[in-house]
C-alpha cells in the first residue's frame, strides 16, 4: 500500500444548496507530483483547498466526509500548524508589497524561527527554487519589482521557508509565459524529492510533463485517477477520454 500524504474519503462539499464535491474519494501519495484536471467549474480548487481548510472562510460552505492529512483527520489538526505543514502557492504570483527578505522571513516570525536562523533559511530556499545567485544581493528591493516568474518563485520559496510537508499549487504558471513555465516545472520536478505536490492545471501538456499522478474531474465528481501515463494513453472512462482528447473542456 502507498502512503498518502492527503486522502479524502466520500467528501461533499456544499456552496450553499450548490453540491460542489460529490462523494470524493483522492489520495495524494508522498514524494510525487499529482495533478488535477478538469473543465473549468469542475471544483479543481474546490478540492485543493480543502486540504489547507481554505474553504472555512467562505460563507455558506458545509462539508462532510472526511479529509486526512498524513493519516489523521483535518478537524484535529492545529490550523496555524496545518498551514506550515501544507503551504500553499496561487495563480497569481502574490508576493507581499514588501522586500524579498520581508517577504521570506514573515512565516519565520510567524512561526516563531529564531532570528539567528533567518540568513541560513532564506540562502536554502532561494537556492532551492533557483533564485540565490539573482537575488542575493537584492534582498531588500521590493518583491513586486521582480519579473512575474521571480516573483512565483519567491512565492515558493516563502512556502518553503517554514519546512511544508506538502505544497499545493493552484495554476501556477497560467499568469507565465512559456520559458517561465517550463522553469516552474522545472522546479517542480526538483522539489518532489522532498516535498509531496498537488497541483490544478488547465494545462493538460503540463499535467503530463510534471505529474505522476493525475485525477480528471466533472462537476465536482472525481471521474477518474491514476497514474499520469494511463490516464493520458488508456483512460478507463469515456469523459476522461473525451476531455483529454479535447471533444469538450
Ligand atoms: N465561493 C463560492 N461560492 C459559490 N460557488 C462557488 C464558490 N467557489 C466556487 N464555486 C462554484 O463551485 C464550482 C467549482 O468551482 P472551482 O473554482 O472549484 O472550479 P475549478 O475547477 O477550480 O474551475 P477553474 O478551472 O475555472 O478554476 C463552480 O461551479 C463554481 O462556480
Ligand atoms: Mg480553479
Amino acid at each position: 500500500m502507498m502512503d498518502c500524504a492527503l486522502k479524502t474519503e466520500k467528501l461533499n462539499l456544499f456552496y450553499g444548496t450548490f453540491h460542489g464535491l460529490k462523494n470524493v474519494d483522492f489520495c495524494v501519495y508522498r514524494n510525487a507530483i499529482t495533478s488535477l484536471i478538469g473543465p473549468s467549474g469542475c471544483g479543481k480548487s474546490t478540492l485543493l483547498r480543502c486540504f489547507n481548510r481554505m474553504n472555512d472562510i467562505i460563507d455558506d460552505v458545509s462539508v462532510n466526509g472526511s479529509v486526512l492529512v498524513n493519516n489523521r483527520p483535518l478537524e484535529e489538526i492545529d490550523i496555524i500548524e496545518l498551514r506550515k505543514k501544507v503551504g500553499m502557492v496561487f495563480q497569481r504570483p502574490n508576493p507581499f508589497p514588501f522586500s524579498v527578505r520581508e517577504n521570506l522571513v514573515y512565516g519565520l516570525k510567524v512561526h516563531g524561527y529564531k532570528r539567528s536562523d533567518y540568513d541560513d533559511i532564506m540562502e536554502r530556499c532561494l537556492r532551492a527554487v533557483g533564485l540565490w545567485d539573482d537575488i542575493k544581493d537584492k534582498m531588500n528591493t521590493p518583491a513586486l519589482s521582480l519579473s512575474e516568474e521571480m516573483k512565483q518563485r519567491l512565492c515558493v520559496a516563502r512556502v518553503l521557508t517554514v519546512e511544508p510537508e506538502i505544497i499545493l499549487l493552484d495554476e501556477p504558471c497560467s499568469a507565465l509565459d512559456p520559458i517561465a513555465t517550463m522553469k516552474i516545472e522545472e522546479l517542480m520536478i526538483e522539489l518532489k524529492r522532498f516535498y509531496t505536490i498537488l497541483i490544478v492545471t488547465h494545462n493538460m501538456q503540463q499535467a503530463a510533463r510534471v505529474s505522476d499522478y493525475t485525477g480528471f474531474m466533472l462537476l465536482g465528481d472525481l471521474i477518474e485517477f491514476g497514474e499520469t501515463p494511463k490516464i493520458f494513453t488508456a483512460p478507463q472512462d469515456e469523459r476522461t477520454d473525451g476531455y483529454i482528447t479535447g471533444r469538450f473542456g
